[in-house]
């Protein structure tokens, strides 16, 4: 069984000394047996990627960008490229998360050359989807999931897949308290791993699926055990140590 996969995304929080002292906590609270079913892989802002990356050093976690440009180099004011992630130690990049879809106005197209472009360069991917609550209540939840991946998945090959997560992320419940029912949450992550296996011709074994959306301490293990849910994408709740780390814990069981 493929191990699951804890991402702690703490957006734009934490200066270096904060972000080194909550990565050293972790670090030191989190043994190697923690870690034999689970993959942790923390997103810290760009500021902290460095600082961040030599503190788990050696230690199996990963490093991971919250955002990356889909070119090389040139006169992109503000933006950062692949290689210069690859350069800082990053392995994996969130694309598509909601936020810059929302409030930076991320289009699907813009997200696919974004995607295409980390995979060529060999950053693997943590790709968010998800319907707002109009979306929901109008009961299309599941078409609005299915352009997203239509369009963002666009021109990528089935053997890429194996560098690519799907998080479902339903944007009503991120940051909001309220979690999708671990039922519901399920279901929606067996569609997406079936229209992903029919779209690529491929397993559905293959298709990894993470669920985000207030995850915390005392909802994780109604979470993790839905046969569907491969791992977790964890925001307000991974800045606070014993939180993650009891969430690290309950995802291994
Ligand atoms: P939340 O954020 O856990 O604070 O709801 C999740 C996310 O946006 O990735």
């Amino acid at each position: 069984m493929p191990k699951r996969v804890v991402i702690a995304n703490w957006k734009m929080n934490l200066l270096r000394a904060e972000a080194v002292e909550l990565t050293s906590g972790i670090v030191s609270n989190i043994s190697a047996r923690d870690l034999e079913n689970v993959n942790v892989i923390i997103a810290p802002p760009y500021t902290c990627l460095e600082a961040v990356g030599s503190t788990i050093n050696n230690t199996g976690i990963e490093l991971c960008a919250q955002n990356v440009f889909w070119e090389d180099s040139g006169a992109y004011t503000g933006e950062i490229s692949a290689d210069m992630l690859l350069d800082l130690g990053c392995s994996w990049v969130i694309i598509g998360h909601s936020e810059r879809r929302n409030i930076l106005g991320e289009t699907n197209s813009m997200i696919n050359d974004k995607i295409l472009f980390s995979l060529k360069k060999g950053l693997r991917v943590i790709f968010c989807i998800g319907e707002r609550i109009e979306e929901k209540t109008r009961g299309r939840t599941l078409s609005v999931i299915k352009k997203q991946i239509e369009i963002g998945l666009n021109g990528v090959k089935t053997a890429q897949l194996d560098n690519l997560i799907f998080a479902y992320e339903p944007v009503w419940a991120i940051g909001s308290g309220i979690t999708a029912e671990p039922q519901d949450a399920d279901s929606v992550h067996l569609s997406i791993k079936q229209f992903v296996s029919d779209r690529f011709n491929c397993n559905t074994e293959k298709i990894r699926v993470m669920y985000g959306g207030s995850v915390k301490s005392g909802n994780i293990d109604s979470l993790i055990k839905e046969p569907n849910i491969d791992g977790v994408l964890v925001g307000g709740a991974s800045l606070d140590k014993e939180s993650l780390i009891r969430i690290i814990r309950s995802s291994g069981v």
